[in-house]
């Protein structure tokens, strides 16, 4: 079966062997509840390297409330055996005592690109995984990890860690899976009622408008609000944000003339709040 390995010691001592066989590790932070989205970053890592670690560890220092850590969905039996079908090496699931024993007090906090978007709306919640995900990168010493673009700011924010800190990994991103619909896959779909499962769709039907209209370098201020408006007419109860930024570096953009750009949203439907982005290519 899949090795599944609890303390970061025994970690160590696998990927003591692998690097002295020469072996490339490929890592997968995860917290479980693995959909197609997380197996699809597994694919990725097996194809760059000869070995791939997963990670499950549902951090609590992201969480922006007691209550959504307690709701997040553990199904770790179902994911090991999912994994083990993926081909994956190893495991890595660790308690939160193993994570943050007593006396933990060290924060990675990246400023810059971990501002605005979510980081406006979730205190905290970058400085959680950029601490967890730096762990995770020295724990494992791994060559190349894989994200998801899903989660298209925290890419941001864990390229720019690695590469402030020196850590010598290689970042991949990974292209978001959708449902048959376009919906981005994420676990908190499932707490979707039927209806906001079929309304949800209006999220990328209009991100996919809005993208269209903003190539070639039109303004993006009515687009934008157009866009706005026809998610909110679609069911969405809120548009937490909707905004145009700088595809590497986050900035906003007013218009898409030069660098490719991406548009990423967050808004909230039966009480659940989604996230998804787009590429915005300049014409
Ligand atoms: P989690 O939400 O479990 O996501 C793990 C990885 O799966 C992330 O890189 C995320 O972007 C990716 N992912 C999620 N849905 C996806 C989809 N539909 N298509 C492609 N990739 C998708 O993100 C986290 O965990 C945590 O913040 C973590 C990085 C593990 C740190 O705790």
């Amino acid at each position: 079966g899949l090795p599944i390995v609890r303390s970061v010691a025994e970690l160590r001592a696998q990927v003591r062997l692998w690097r002295g066989a020469g072996d490339r590790i490929g890592l997968v932070p995860t917290m479980g509840a693995l959909h197609e989205g997380h197996l699809s970053l597994v694919r990725a890592a097996r194809g760059r390297a000869d070995r791939v670690i997963v990670t499950l560890f549902v951090n609590p220092r992201q969480f922006n409330s007691a209550e959504d850590l307690r709701l997040y969905p553990r199904s770790e039996a179902e994911d090991a055996a999912r994994l083990e079908t993926e081909g994956v090496d190893l495991l890595f699931a660790p308690g939160v005592e193993a994570m943050y024993p007593e006396g933990f007090s060290t924060t990675v906090s990246v400023k810059g690109v971990s501002e605005g978007l979510c980081g406006a709306h979730r205190p905290g919640h970058f400085d959680g995984v950029a601490t967890v995900v730096a762990k995770l990168f020295l724990q494992s010493q791994a060559d190349i990890a894989v994200f998801g673009e899903k989660d298209y700011q925290q890419l941001a924010v864990i390229r720019r860690m690695a590469q402030d800190l020196d850590i010598p990994i290689e970042i991949i991103g990974a292209s978001t899976v959708r449902a048959a619909d376009g919906l981005a896959l994420s676990s908190r779909n499932a707490r979707l009622s039927p209806e906001g499962r079929s309304r949800a769709v209006a999220l990328i039907t209009a991100l996919t408008a809005a993208a269209d209209q903003l190539t070639g370098g039109a303004e993006a201020e009515p687009i934008l609000a157009a866009a706005r408006r026809s998610i909110l007419e679609g069911g969405f109860g809120e548009v937490e944000y909707l905004e145009l930024r700088d595809a590497a570096d986050l900035a906003p953009v007013q218009r898409v003339d030069r660098s490719a750009a991406r548009l990423l949203v967050a808004a909230w439907i039966d009480g659940v709040r989604l996230i998804d982005n787009v590429p915005v290519w300049p014409g």
